[in-house]
């Protein structure tokens, strides 16, 4: 029997068919229609049938960006995506027979990582998703933790800085302002002395290994350790899987974090020191969670 997981991005919406032992059987992608609900929706419902279409499929998941109810059916608000309490699990349970189950995509990824990645020798693990947004999730004493109204774990909404740069999430001075891919395309722009560069060239900044891309992946990383620091006073996880495109600046990347926040924890010095930890199923944590959670919460009903 296998999963669908669906992951949907500010820029793609990709889709797999998964085993229960968390490997992908196929998988394919579209752009993702990220301001049109309606496309997003018929985008969704392609995947889903392509996906299933010959194979024994018990349900799908669907991880989105954004806050999720408790019931694991509407998205509240999506700070990157057209959704403002959008009923996405009865949309889509209307047009295709399978379980649907939404799940915020941190969660779906820091699931993954936790159940067949970097977290899985672990039984407390915090992680944060550095792409278009910050993701969070949170892993305590084995479980996902979700919070009371579903949307527990949006790590990136921590604030960091008061009355500090605008959110997406309308507020001001979250980390997502300071340590998402957005933000590090602030700093490149700023350490390059260019204002026009653009994401993929920033990228080939970062692949060739260059300086002021180091400076400012730095710079990113000095204000994640500064929330893991504040993360560490109400989770303690052993340890922290950074995912997510910015990721894969690796070691650039987690030595600046754990720096930060060496420098920042409560009871320094006698903290207990968290591992960091790069994420291992890098682009398919959205969907092998995704559809893992969709297969635990099939085998409940
Ligand atoms: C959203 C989260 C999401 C994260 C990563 C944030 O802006 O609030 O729900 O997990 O971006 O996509
Ligand atoms: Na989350
Ligand atoms: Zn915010």
């Amino acid at each position: 029997m296998y999963s669908i997981g669906i992951d949907i991005g500010g820029t793609k919406i990709a889709g797999a068919l998964v085993n229960d032992l968390g490997e992908i059987i196929s998988q394919t992608q579209v752009p993702s229609p990220a301001q049109s609900a309606q496309a997003m929706e018929d985008a969704i419902v392609g995947l889903i049938q392509e996906l299933s279409a010959g194979n024994p499929v018990r349900a799908a998941g669907v991880a989105a960006a954004g806050f999720i109810d408790a019931a694991q059916s509407t998205v509240y608000y999506a700070p990157n995506i057209a959704w403002r309490n959008e009923p996405l699990k009865d949309k889509l349970e209307a047009r295709i027979d399978l379980p649907i189950v939404i799940e915020n995509d941190a969660n779906a990824a820091g699931w993954a990582e936790y159940r067949f990645g970097a977290g899985k020798s672990f039984t407390h693990m915090t992680m944060l998703t550095i792409g278009t947004g910050v993701g969070g999730a949170i892993i305590a004493n084995g479980e996902l933790f979700t919070g009371g109204f579903g949307a527990g774990a949006e790590l990136g909404h921590l604030r960091v800085e008061p009355n500090g740069l605008e959110c997406g999430c309308g507020q001001r001075g979250c980390i997502e302002a300071y340590g998402s891919g957005r933000a590090l395309l602030r700093y490149l722009r700023e350490e390059t002395g260019n204002p026009e560069l653009d994401p993929d060239q920033g990228k080939k900044l970062l692949e060739i290994g260059d300086e002021a891309a180091w400076r400012a992946v730095s710079t990113l990383g000095n204000w994640m350790g500064i929330a893991c620091a504040s993360l560490s006073a109400v989770l303690d996880p052993q340890v922290y899987v950074i995912g997510g495109g910015v990721a894969a600046a690796g070691e650039h990347l987690l030595k600046p974090i754990r720096d930060s926040f060496l420098a920042n924890v409560s009871a320094k010095g006698y903290h207990p020191e968290p591992e960091f930890r790069i994420a291992e199923l890098v682009n398919d944590a959205g969907v092998v969670g995704a559809a893992d959670l969709a297969r635990k919460h099939a085998e409940k009903l």
